[in-house]
């Protein structure tokens, strides 16, 4: 395989999507960003692409008649592009079936919490509310359920006394700038391989 080919999507902040293009920067990992898209227009992840002279692809959400046909639009974005691996890094939408099957075990998503705990939203304060005294980030696969995918890698972070959801979110932030990076450069490597549900790294 040639250089990875990465689609990153994102909604939000992007600061994962900064830790992979500061990764790809520093040339530990062997990449490249086709593009970056994401579901809101004035998303700082995209401000981010930009510049870095990276094509920026808003798809405003509420501009469209549903999810359906969003979700087509997207899926036609990607194909042109034809990435390797679709990022999703702080995209705060379910991928839709169509999407995961044209792109089957080349989604991966990083989530901040230590999988299968935990998973969807708040999982920072989940975590808290629950009392747990170790949580961390999950990078995986993608498939049909909510954070279900084949796990590729995880960091855990100690949950303080006096912890916050701010705090702790932190804390995690830091290991998921590390993971992302990580978890893609095994891709690059082609040293990852999916049995089953168990994620082989050799
Ligand atoms: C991260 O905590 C990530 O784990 C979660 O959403 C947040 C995105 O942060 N999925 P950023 O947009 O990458 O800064």
């Amino acid at each position: 395989m040639g250089l990875l080919k990465i689609a990153v999507l994102v909604s939000g902040r992007g600061s994962n999507l900064q830790a992979i293009i500061d990764s790809i920067g520093s040339g530990e990992l062997q990449a490249g960003i086709v593009c970056v898209i994401s579901d809101k227009p004035g998303a700082e992840g995209l401000k981010r692409a930009q510049k870095h002279s990276i094509e920026a692809v808003a798809l405003d959400y509420s501009k469209f008649s549903g999810k359906d046909a969003y979700e087509a639009e997207l899926l036609r974005v990607l194909k042109e592009k034809s990435p390797d691996i679709i990022c999703l890094a702080g995209y705060m939408r379910i991928v839709g079936k169509d999407l995961i099957s044209a792109f089957r075990n080349r989604i991966v998503n990083i989530h901040p919490a230590l999988l299968p705990s935990f998973p969807g939203l708040d999982s920072q304060k989940q975590a808290l509310d629950h009392g747990v005294k170790v949580s961390g980030c999950t990078v995986h696969f993608v498939d049909e359920g909510c954070d279900t995918g084949p796990i590729i890698l995880q960091k855990c972070v100690p949950v303080l006394e006096g912890d916050t959801e701010e705090t702790l979110s932190i804390r995690i932030l830091e290991q998921e700038h590390r993971a992302y990076p990580e978890a893609l450069k095994l891709i690059a490597d082609g040293r990852v391989r999916i049995e089953g549900r168990r994620v082989i790294i050799s």
